[in-house]
């Protein structure tokens, strides 16, 4: 694949959160230590967070909650002096996803899509301290505010999704009936979407937010849960019934890739620019 490009249409970063602030300077130990070069420490209102990439080049933050601890000494400190760091610890375990950012070049129609289509309507705008001019859309709901941070760009690139790139944002609703309701409303006005797909595990259903962002929305049921035990769960290739004839191909295939992914490590993409939820200057 082409490497992506960030834009409309193909997202900025993924934010994951770990619980403890000092596990960042942990992360940021870590990571240096096995070639990965990260950004930060970064305030980010009630957050600290650093930033690095995945070993394909999709930008990604780890975000922890600023309890009140992290004066500007402290993090001058913790980051200027990193701990030594032999393993993950159970500490430093990334325990929730805590937002995705695109881009909209019309916050206003982004917030009334969400708010209209997706029922979301907790929502906040704040300037984007990275970047003057530019603002941030948050949405989400009461229990999950700003799940997602729309970077609000007057002028922003086409964006092109390849390697390295943000595909979809994917998000969850209760069961069928919630999301026949979003279904009817999108057909109501006719968005395009894909109807409702069955992916065994959960259904799924796909569009576009009106930047052209590709959106899912799947269900909790039938539950990954539907075909073998929890406590098992990721220990074995399991397949859905229409793809179990295909198993010997896949199962080969899968090793092949294996075998012949040399990765680039250490990667060679560019490092993340500073500070990193801006825009990269345009040529
Ligand atoms: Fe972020």
């Amino acid at each position: 694949m082409r490497p992506g490009r960030v834009g409309l249409g193909s997202p900025h970063h993924l934010s994951y959160t770990t619980r403890k602030l000092d596990s960042l300077p942990k992360w940021a130990s870590w990571l240096e230590q096995k070639g990965v070069s990260v950004v930060g420490p970064f305030v980010r209102d009630n957050r600290v967070s650093i930033y690095l990439r995945d070993p394909d080049g999709v930008t990604v933050e780890i975000t922890a909650l600023n309890e009140g601890e992290a004066s500007k000494r402290y993090l001058d400190e913790s980051f200027g002096n990193l701990p030594s760091v032999n393993s993950i610890t159970s500490g430093m375990k990334l325990t929730t996803f805590h937002h995705a950012s695109p881009l909209t070049y019309d916050p206003e129609t982004t917030a009334k899509f969400f708010d209209k289509f997706l029922g979301l309507t907790s929502m906040f705008t704040i300037p984007n301290p990275d970047q003057k001019g530019i603002n941030i859309l948050g949405i989400g709901s009461k229990e999950r505010p700003g799940f997602l941070r729309y970077l609000a760009v007057p002028r922003p690139p086409e964006g092109y999704v390849g390697e390295g790139s943000i595909h979809h944002i994917a998000m969850v609703v209760e069961d069928d009936d919630a999301q026949q309701k979003i279904l009817k409303r999108l057909n109501e006005v006719g968005i395009e979407n894909s109807g409702i797909i069955d992916r065994f595990w959960f259904h799924s259903l796909y569009f576009r937010d009106p930047d052209g962002n590709l959106l899912e929305i799947a269900t909790k049921n039938p539950g990954y849960a539907v075909d073998e035990s929890p406590e098992k769960l990721g220990t074995t290739l399991v397949l859905p019934k229409w793809l179990e004839p295909r198993r010997v191909e896949i199962e080969s295939a899968l090793k092949l890739t294996d075998a012949n992914n040399h990765g680039r490590w250490p990667p060679d993409y560019p490092n993340v620019h500073s500070p990193p939820e801006s825009m990269p200057r345009q040529r």
